[in-house]
């Protein structure tokens, strides 16, 4: 290649100047338009996923307002049970320790008439006195006697020792 130094310039140099200058600025343009893109492609996924992060807030909020405290898991020795309230004070329920260990919660107004449910040891059912209903100590279906729907469940959770209602499960509306 021929060394163009002090020489003068052609016009093909001049071409090339004013092509190279158009260059410079379409890059110079390319940049502002892939910073705005990319800029706007930010805010709007940004926008977009705001209702979930919003849903996500709500949700922990919600949980902590459902979140109650029953008892101590040591002051309820397994083949025992105890009452509590939930998810309202108008709503009673019965927390069981299972012999084999495991919590088991429901609301205890019988689905037949609404007399209380209570736990039977002997045979782990939950029993209804009123007119000698029968429920599944392990998900609350009705197993005989009157009562056709089953007991809504509760949801337990045992954190640092202690039992807490965490949410209510309607089965079958
Ligand atoms: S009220 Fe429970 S069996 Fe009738």
């Amino acid at each position: 290649m021929k060394d163009k130094r002090n020489k003068p310039y052609t016009e093909s140099d001049m071409v090339n100047l004013v092509n190279n200058v158009n260059r410079q600025e379409d890059l110079r343009y390319n940049r502002r338009s892939f910073l705005k893109a990319a800029a706007g492609t930010s805010i709007a996924l940004g926008l977009s996923t705001l209702p979930f992060s919003v849903k996500a807030m709500v949700d922990t909020f919600e949980d902590e307002e459902n979140r109650q405290e029953i008892t101590k898991l040591a002051d309820l020795p397994k083949g025992s049970s105890i009452e509590f309230h939930y998810p309202t004070e108008e709503e009673s329920a019965l927390l069981v320790h299972t012999k084999a260990g495991e919590l088991k919660a429901y609301n205890n107004a019988c689905t037949h008439l609404m007399c209380p449910v209570f736990y039977e040891e002997k045979d782990e059912v939950l029993l209804c006195p009123c007119h000698k209903g029968y429920f599944d100590l392990n998900n609350g279906h009705p197993i005989a006697g009157p009562p056709q729907r089953e007991l809504p469940m509760i949801e337990v959770e045992v954190k640092n020792g202690t039992v807490y209602a965490v949410d209510r499960k309607y089965r079958h509306g």
